[in-house]
């Protein structure tokens, strides 16, 4: 069989806008600094009150269908990702497919229909699942859709508030993929964690300090499980590293932990040694307090170092191009990265065709999960082909009270009377409600 992967994406991002620094920041008391500087925000994308987590992802897909020149006899299994869902039965799929039937000729009966759940990280387990579902033969020639979309709202005056967004990725997950193609090894982080949760409830219940802690620990724990089948990782190996970003702030933590342990006992450590001196190994202490303390020193020098920053600016930066614009997505985040990635090497005009990407996703609760990707031929024209920077540039700035008015109509508890701000055209919309509580959908022309 020939190689598995994404052969197409399309990203549809809420189309309304929270300045971070502009609009935020000063209604709660921060310097914009916080935002810009320290997560390294500057805004969030929102959902206008005729969006939601079924239209994004049928927009999405609706889009990469017609560019691809799909039909719906292509199309043998639509997974969602989500920890937004309205419906603990029916599953967002059917929502999509629905609207999907609508446009297209013919329908999605033969087609899997499921919903994943492991916080951000079922995005990228989706993936897994159609790549499975491929390898072990059961397609019969059909492509899998998998989509990744969230709401991610916190409740007010949460300190996770600055972090919100809302959009939704579409993959398309075929043999002979254009974009790229996976490989069999994974590695995995995985623990019972209780620190971000919504137990019946909308919002989370976030231990934030605690969660990047958490994300830290688990994903040093996948890079570890990767190396006992894909050998021991050097910088040089990857071109990119996309990881989840909650906020840029939480992959430069995550960044450089990762970097000091892929150059352990290499010619890099080697050469930093006369800078910094080398790492410090556990037999050099009496006790593990001394020697953590030690390791964090080095950590902080190794961070300033020439050779780092080229490497983060190489390898991760680029990848953080979207967050920065858009927030916290969740179980979508982390394929934002992999896309801004590539899409910074389109711009720069490199010959990307072989360089591999090291994956990073993760989910509170919590699991990391590490794997790697080879870009495949297709790649420039699947990523010229994207309309993000005009998705983005054309959405709606929002005023603080906006702001306040559309957390409250996205707020299943909350009564909101709010207007929308944007006029739906070319897509699907949310239609008000059924005679059994479900959510209805047109597409408006
Ligand atoms: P906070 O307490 O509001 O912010 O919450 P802070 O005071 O820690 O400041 C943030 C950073 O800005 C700090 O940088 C400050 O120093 C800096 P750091 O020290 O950490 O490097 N700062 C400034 N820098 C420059 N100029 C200034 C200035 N002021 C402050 N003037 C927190 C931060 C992350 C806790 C909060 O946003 C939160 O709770 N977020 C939600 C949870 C989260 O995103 N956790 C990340 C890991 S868990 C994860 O990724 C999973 C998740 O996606 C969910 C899922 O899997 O489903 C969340």
């Amino acid at each position: 069989m020939t190689g598995v992967g994404i052969d197409a994406v399309e990203i549809r991002t809420g189309k309304l806008k929270l300045d971070l620094a502009e609009t935020f920041a000063d209604e709660m008391g921060d310097a914009p600094e916080k935002y810009t500087k320290g997560l390294g925000l500057y805004a969030s994308s929102f959902p206008d009150t005729y969006e939601d987590i079924v239209t994004m992802g049928a927009n999405a897909a609706h889009r990469l269908m017609e560019r691809k020149g799909l039909d719906l006899d292509d199309i043998g299994r639509i997974d969602v990702a989500t920890e937004s869902a309205f419906d603990h039965s029916k599953p967002v799929s059917t929502y999509i497919g629905g609207c999907l039937e609508s446009v297209f000729e013919g329908d999605l009966h033969h087609a899997n229909k499921g919903e994943r759940k492991f916080a951000c990280v079922s995005g990228t387990q989706s993936v897994d699942d159609a790549y499975n579902w491929i390898k072990a033969g059961r397609n019969r020639g059909r492509a899998a859709l998998v989509i990744a979309t969230d709401t991610a709202l916190y409740a007010r005056d949460d300190p996770g508030e600055a972090t919100q967004g809302a959009g939704a990725v579409a993959m398309l997950i075929d043999e002979d993929p254009d974009l790229v193609e996976l490989s069999t090894d994974q590695g995995y982080g995985s623990a019972d964690e209780t620190d971000f949760l919504k137990p019946q409830q909308q919002f989370p219940s976030v231990d934030g300090k605690r969660s990047v802690k958490v994300y830290l620990a688990r994903m040093r724990e996948a890079l570890i499980d990767y190396e006992r089948v894909g050998g021991d990782i050097h910088p040089d190996d990857f071109r990119l590293g996309p990881f989840h970003t909650p906020f840029p702030g939480m992959v430069r933590k995550a960044a450089v932990l990762a970097y000091r342990h892929i150059t352990r006992d290499t010619e890099i450590e080697d050469e930093l040694a006369t800078e910094i001196g080398r790492q410090p190994r556990p037999e050099g202490f009496e006790d593990d307090e001394a020697y953590m303390e030690a390791l964090s020193e080095y950590t902080d020098a190794l961070k300033e170092t020439e050779r780092y920053q080229s490497w983060y600016d190489r390898t991760i930066d680029p990848t953080l191009d979207i967050s920065r614009h858009v927030g916290n997505w969740y179980t979508g985040s982390v394929h934002v990265a992999r896309i801004a990635g590539i899409k910074a090497l389109a711009e720069a005009g490199e010959d990307a065709v072989g360089d591999r990407l090291l994956v990073g996703s993760y989910g509170s609760g919590a699991q990391a999960e590490i794997h790697v990707e080879t870009i495949k031929d297709g790649w420039r024209e699947e990523i010229d082909a994207l309309d993000i920077d005009e998705q983005l540039e054309a959405r709606y700035d929002l005023s603080f009270d906006e702001y306040e008015d559309v957390h409250d109509a996205h707020n299943f508890d909350e009564e909101s009377a709010v207007e929308e701000l944007t006029v739906p055209e070319s897509e699907f919309a949310f239609d008000g409600w059924g005679r059994m509580g479900e959510r209805k959908y047109r597409y408006v022309e």
